[in-house]
C-alpha cells in the first residue's frame, strides 16, 4: 500500500473504538498542503452517538486550522469497499467541496470516485 494516505487511515483504524458494531472503519483527509488527518470510528452505548471515521478526521483537520482539503481516504475490511455514509457525505461536501474519494480495504484493493459523483445536488450554504 504505496498511497500515504491510505496508510495512514488503515493507521487510524487501528484505534476505532466499535464494541458494539465491531465494523472497525479508519479515514484520513489530505489538506491543500500535504497535511494528513485521521479519524477512526467511536461508537458509543446509546448507538445513536457514535461518530464516524471521517467526521473525526476532518473535524480534527478542522480544530487544527485546515481548510481546503485535496482528498480523503477510507478503508474498512470489506470486499466491496466502504464508501462514506449520508452524514458524512453532508459534511465532507461542505467542508472538502467535489474532493477525491479514495476508498480501500487492508487487502490492497482501492477504488476512486469524487464526492460529487457519491453525493449529487448536495444542499449547502450556496443555498442560504
Ligand atoms: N462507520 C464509519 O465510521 N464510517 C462509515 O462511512 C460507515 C460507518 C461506522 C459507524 C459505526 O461505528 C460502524 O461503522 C457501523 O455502522
Amino acid at each position: 500500500m504505496s498511497d500515504p494516505l491510505v496508510k495512514a487511515a488503515l493507521q487510524a483504524r487501528e484505534n476505532a473504538h466499535a464494541p458494539f458494531s465491531h465494523f472497525l472503519v479508519g479515514a484520513a483527509v489530505e489538506d491543500a498542503e500535504g497535511g494528513i488527518y485521521t479519524g477512526c470510528n467511536v461508537e458509543s452505548a446509546t448507538y445513536g452517538l457514535t461518530m464516524c471515521a471521517e467526521r473525526v478526521a476532518i473535524f480534527k483537520a478542522i480544530s487544527e486550522g485546515a481548510r481546503k482539503f485535496r482528498r480523503v481516504a477510507v478503508v474498512a475490511d470489506t470486499e466491496t469497499l466502504t464508501p462514506p455514509c449520508g452524514a458524512c457525505r453532508q459534511i465532507l461536501w461542505e467542508f472538502c467541496g467535489d474532493v477525491e474519494i479514495v476508498m480501500g480495504n487492508p487487502g490492497g484493493k482501492i477504488e476512486t470516485l469524487r464526492l460529487g459523483a457519491l453525493f449529487p445536488r448536495a444542499f449547502d450554504a450556496s443555498f442560504l
